[in-house]
């Protein structure tokens, strides 16, 4: 297994990633639904913020996606989210209303990610890397904090992000927590 940079060539694997790991049946019943929301726009428009976990056939089988600015992202994610709409309303709007509720933490984290893996890649570090090797090329672009929304009956990706360093900076029970880290 090896962390590196996407490659176009990983999209069909990066959106399975995203389909196959989701859990809400919403998501699990239209793989267009959640990859629209959480894969697309990254790997489309912003490439270069992302970053795989490959297997020994360089097929990807995990991954790190970011957008590195929140105004450019709600500008860039528009069209993507009209999609969105036509399938689930609210969760086509969803990301609007969370960019307004949230302005000061986006001021403060910029950036936000989405990271998953295949099961059978779980647990062996790979996610940790992944994370690194994310804030170091955020680091490096001055990028000042990055930031990510998680589900409230998560608790194992809860303690992942606190045990790789990220503060709890929203708990909102059952609709989910929003963890950041100053880079
Ligand atoms: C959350 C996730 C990205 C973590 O990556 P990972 O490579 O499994 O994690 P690492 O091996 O680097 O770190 C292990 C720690 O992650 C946590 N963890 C979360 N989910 C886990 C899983 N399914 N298996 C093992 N550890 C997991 C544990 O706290 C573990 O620490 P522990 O050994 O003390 O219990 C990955 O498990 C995953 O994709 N899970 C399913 C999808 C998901 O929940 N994504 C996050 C949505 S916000």
């Amino acid at each position: 297994m090896e962390i590196r940079k996407y490659q176009a060539k990983d999209k069909e694997n990066c959106r399975n990633v995203c389909h196959k790991t989701a859990t809400a049946p919403k998501y699990v019943n239209s793989k267009q639904l959640v990859c629209l929301l959480y894969c697309d726009y990254y790997v489309d428009k912003e490439p270069d913020n992302c970053f795989v976990v490959a297997d020994d056939n360089d097929n990807a089988v995990g991954y790190i996606l970011c957008a590195e600015d929140q105004k450019a992202y709600d500008k860039g994610v528009k069209p993507y989210l009209k999609e969105a709409r036509k399938i689930d309303f609210v969760d086509g709007v969803m990301p609007i209303l969370e960019s307004i509720a949230f302005k000061g933490l986006c001021k403060k984290y910029p950036a936000h990610l989405h990271i998953d893996i295949l099961p059978e890649g779980q647990g062996l570090g790979h996610g940790s890397k992944l994370i690194k090797a994310l804030e170091e090329h955020l680091k490096a672009k001055g990028i000042k904090g990055v930031r990510l929304g998680v589900g409230g009956d998560n608790t194992g990706a809860h303690r992942f992000y606190e045990r790789n360093g990220f503060k709890l900076l929203k708990n909102l029970g059952n609709m989910g927590r929003v963890y950041g880290k100053e880079l």
